[in-house]
């Protein structure tokens, strides 16, 4: 069994403290938000691992290196157009050979193993698990039909879903995956989507099973998502780097990376990470800051880097 994570994204709804560091590397309480994905491989008995990155290749390789430092042997496939899931899955396919392999989106964390996904799978013979989890608005998410424990039916962001088991980002396939992407279409926004992929094994006549998840899933690619991650990882917390000098008062859930310098009346529910230097004569709230910042008044519900006056 190997591992792939998708992290050629451009982090674009955290713009644009993802100019500065890629998305996947961004700290969540104080780890990089792929070291997540890592733990979660290495838990599924997996040592070997593609990234599939995009433009942040070069700061990717600088930052995470052969694997070796988290305990993993790691490769590397360039995506440069954004066109979808299962294309970027394709860059994967000389690497996985004729293995298993786990399928991670890079911006998910989650609370739960999944190493017994990885099992369930074995032993079903199936082609493919899905990760699923029941949610209360499953349209911005694939949605998949289930009967008799099977996956019968998917559908990418339905505008009538026919079920509330959302796609949750973590899929188990075997190499029959391979026989249906050549001949996989681009959907309505114009993406080769993992859903419609699966899609086709199903009409193959593939079992395709559902894994189903009830621990906490998170999606880190908002600012809303990304705090209230942290404020999960940390238990409403806080995280404040030894190395760092704050001089505030810290109310809720605040990470601290190291080396800030930071002076504010309060801060609040917020994300400071590595090296910032924020002077600030108001409050900060439920931002996510990196860089420099000299501010009078209050700074709220911003993502911000370099220098704001
Ligand atoms: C993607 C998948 C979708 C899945 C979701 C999970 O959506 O296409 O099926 O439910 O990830 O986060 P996207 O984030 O590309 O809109």
């Amino acid at each position: 069994m190997k591992g792939v994570i998708l992290a050629a994204g451009k982090g674009s709804r955290l713009y644009p403290v993802t100019k500065v560091i890629p998305k996947p590397l961004l700290p969540i309480a104080n780890k990089p938000t792929l070291e997540y994905a890592f733990d979660q491989l290495k838990g599924c008995g997996i040592n070997e691992v593609c990234v599939v990155v995009g433009e942040n290749e070069g700061v990717m390789r600088d930052a995470l290196g052969d694997g070796s430092q988290f305990g993993l042997s790691l490769s590397y496939v360039r995506q440069n157009d954004p066109k979808g899931l299962a294309h970027a899955v394709g860059f994967a396919k000389e690497f996985v050979g004729g293995d298993d392999f786990v399928l991670y989106l890079g911006d998910a964390i989650y609370d739960q193993p999944l190493a017994p996904f990885v099992v369930q799978f074995q032993n079903s013979g199936a082609a493919n698990l899905n990760l699923v989890k029941e949610v209360e608005d499953p349209r911005r998410f694939g949605v998949a039909n289930v009967e008799n424990g099977r996956i019968v039916k998917l559908v990418e962001k339905p505008a009538e879903p026919e079920s509330n088991l959302a796609m949750a980002g973590m899929y188990v396939f075997g190499p029959q995956i391979w026989d249906v992407l050549p001949d996989l279409q681009p959907s309505g926004r114009g993406e080769y989507e993992i859903t419609d992929a699966i899609q086709m094994l199903v009409d193959r006549g593939e079992v395709v099973v559902p894994g189903v998840y009830e621990g906490s899933w998170f999606d880190t690619g908002t600012l809303d998502s990304f705090l209230a991650t942290t404020q999960f990882l940390t238990g409403s917390g806080q995280l404040v780097d030894e190395s760092a000098e704050v001089d505030a008062e810290l109310v809720g859930c605040v990470v601290i990376g190291p080396g800030v310098r930071v002076r504010a009346k309060r801060i609040e529910d917020s994300v400071i990470l590595a090296d910032a230097v924020v002077e600030v004569d108001g409050e900060i709230s439920g931002s996510l800051i990196a860089g420099e910042v000299t501010r009078s008044g209050d700074l709220s519900d911003v993502i911000l880097h370099g220098s704001m006056e």
